[in-house]
């Protein structure tokens, strides 16, 4: 045979060639710590999809029953409209927009990411405060009810939240300020956590009263309760890690 002739292939099955074809040429199979990691992913996802789902739901609910007699409408249901937008929709995105599993914002850059959670922070917190002090101004005694109550405490978190969330802006400026920005952060994280659980509370109990009832019936107002108790779960779940990550980091180094 000269030399610029090759010898022709040995198989004559073609599935054959294909079938050796296909096993020279497959990707490393993946170890089993990546599989578990790969599923974790998996399932943070669709919680975070699942959230996002609920607080569709619940929100637009609330919606309906608060503008159920149309415009314009009294103090009740303006400081109904005000705490939800603020609290459930808008701070619930604003803490959602960290997490690496959140649709919206995973692709965004970690400045971005940053500039959206403060803009809904205080545009949510500035939302759910007006609507807090309608209310408060509407009535006049006050604090007499467990919703009244957890409303405090949400209203107190979220405004201490809200100014160690500035701190923890510029962080990075303060360095000099020794642990000041780290405890800023972890502190701005944890009332952040109970503010949001706090309003959370708050909003069961608003749903528990007898004309929310009544509205939407007994089963309707145990479905969206458990709505709220789930999302509220899902939401908090990545700010706790981050918490715990960041103080087990503080500790170490000091
Ligand atoms: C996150 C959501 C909510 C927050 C933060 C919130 C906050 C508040 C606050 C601060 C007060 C005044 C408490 C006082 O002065 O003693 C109040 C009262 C009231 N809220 Fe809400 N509220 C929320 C949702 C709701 C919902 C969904 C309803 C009804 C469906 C509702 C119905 C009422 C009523 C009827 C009062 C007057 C009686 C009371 O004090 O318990 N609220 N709320």
């Amino acid at each position: 045979m000269p030399p610029n002739v090759t010898d022709p292939p040995i198989y004559h099955d073609p599935q054959i060639v294909f079938n050796e074809t296909e096993k020279n040429h497959q990707p490393p199979t993946p170890s089993s710590a990546a599989k578990d990691v790969y599923n974790l992913n998996i399932f943070q996802s669709s919680l975070n999809q699942l959230a996002h789902i609920l607080i569709g739901m619940t929100v637009g609910v609330i919606l309906l029953f608060a503008l159920r007699n149309g415009l314009p409408v009294g103090a009740t249901p303006q400081h109904i409209i005000l705490c939800v937008l603020g609290y459930h929709l808008l701070m619930a995105q604003a803490i959602l927009s960290l997490s690496p599993h959140n649709g919206w914002s995973s692709r965004l850059k970690l400045v971005h990411k940053r500039r959206a959670h403060w803009i809904l922070q205080v545009l949510g917190s500035g939302l759910a405060l007006a609507g807090c002090f309608i209310k408060i101004l509407d009535k006049s005694v006050h604090w007499e009810t467990l919703h009244g109550r957890f409303a405090l405490v949400s209203m107190v978190f979220t405004s201490v939240s809200m100014v160690n969330g500035l701190v923890s802006l510029y962080a990075n400026e303060l360095r000099g300020l020794r642990l000041l920005p780290s405890l800023s952060k972890l502190t701005h994280i944890c009332f952040g956590i109970v503010g949001f659980s706090a309003a959370s509370i708050t909003l069961c109990y608003g749903l528990d009263k007898a004309f929310f009832r009544s509205w939407a019936s007994d089963n309707f107002t145990t479905a969206i309760i458990v709505f709220v108790a789930t999302f509220t779960t899902i939401i908090i779940i990545n700010p706790f890690i981050t918490f715990f990550n960041k103080s087990r980091i503080l500790f170490r180094n000091n």
